[in-house]
């Protein structure tokens, strides 16, 4: 096995714990009304005057959670009278909610975007590709696994709407000089470090339109949306779900007494972060970056 497939094979890994918690899908669906709160839109305007009702339109959500986007979309191209088969695919379904709760037009798979075959009949298919926040699994700054799933499953000339995080742009900010902010930052650069050793920075981002050129996608925009004050409190909140998250992911210091960072000392550090939040402290990225294009005819 090559160095590079372990690497993708370790990273898919941490989408695949045993977490069957039902606050990671409850954080999507937060994380979710947030993003909406700041575009205003499920789609990119250029997108929506492209749609017609003429035929079916089709939707792939990548990564897609616990499908909110789509089950949103949905109910908004229901309303608009436009009939559509709207497929989301996550390489952990544990989100997914029962079959029974899904709007008829959507449907959600399990399927490995990155290391598994794609269905040879979607191929070539899709009007839309979404996808939003993938900061955590793009490595090494190399977006061409993604895109090039996203030209697979795109019809000629159909748009890709990349709605994504930038990582880089991570802000803690007191409401006070004398408010402290002291482990908000600590565990957020914690984080950062952790994620760099795991060839995860968020500096491509800033980019994307040129990545997206690079791969050949035509009608390229990219543009960002400030992120609503009113709503700080609330991504700090996403935030912290993340951070309690990953304590799973430390050795307790009886299983490494010696390792960098054991889930105790996580625990203790994310305990203090959230006090500092309980003053007014938030940690939030200022904008959130989408990038539109659409494949080649
Ligand atoms: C940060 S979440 C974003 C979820 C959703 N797009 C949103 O914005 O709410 C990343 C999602 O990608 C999924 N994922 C990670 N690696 C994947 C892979 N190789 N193939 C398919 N899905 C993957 C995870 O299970 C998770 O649901």
């Amino acid at each position: 096995m090559s160095p590079a497939s372990l690497t993708k094979i370790e990273h898919s890994a941490y989408w695949t714990p045993n977490i069957t918690s039902f606050k990671t899908s409850a954080r999507l669906h937060l994380q979710h009304f947030l993003v909406q709160n700041t575009l205003g839109f499920l789609l990119d305007e250029e997108i929506e005057k492209s749609i017609t009702a003429s035929s079916p339109l089709r939707v792939a959500d990548l990564g897609c959670g616990n499908g909110i986007w789509l089950t949103e979309l949905s109910s908004e191209l229901l309303r608009r009278g436009m009939p559509a088969q709207l497929d989301g695919y996550d390489i952990n379904p544990v989100n997914f909610p029962h079959t029974v709760h899904l709007p008829p037009s959507v449907s959600l798979k399990k399927l490995d975007i990155l290391l598994e075959e794609l269905p040879s009949d979607l191929l070539g298919t899709y009007d839309i590709v979404h996808v939003q926040g993938f900061t955590s699994l793009v490595v090494n700054s190399n977006v061409t696994p993604l895109l090039s799933v996203v030209l697979a499953f795109l019809k000629p000339g159909g748009f890709l709407q990349w709605v994504e995080v930038p990582t880089d742009d991570l802000v803690v900010e007191s409401p006070s000089p004398t408010t402290t902010k002291i482990a908000c930052e600590k565990i957020t650069e914690s984080l950062k470090g952790i994620a760099q050793a795991q060839g995860i920075v968020g500096d491509w981002v800033a980019s994307l339109d040129q990545c997206l050129l690079t791969h050949c996608f035509d009608s390229v925009r990219m543009y960002a949306k400030e992120k609503r004050q009113q709503d700080f409190q609330a991504w700090t909140e996403d935030y912290l779900m993340v951070l309690e998250e990953l304590a799973l992911f430390f050795p307790s210091r009886k299983q490494d007494p010696q390792a960098p960072i054991t889930r105790e000392a996580w625990e203790e550090l994310f305990s203090d972060a959230v006090g500092e939040t309980l003053q007014g402290v938030v940690v939030h990225q200022r904008k959130l970056s989408i990038a539109v294009g659409r494949k080649p005819t």
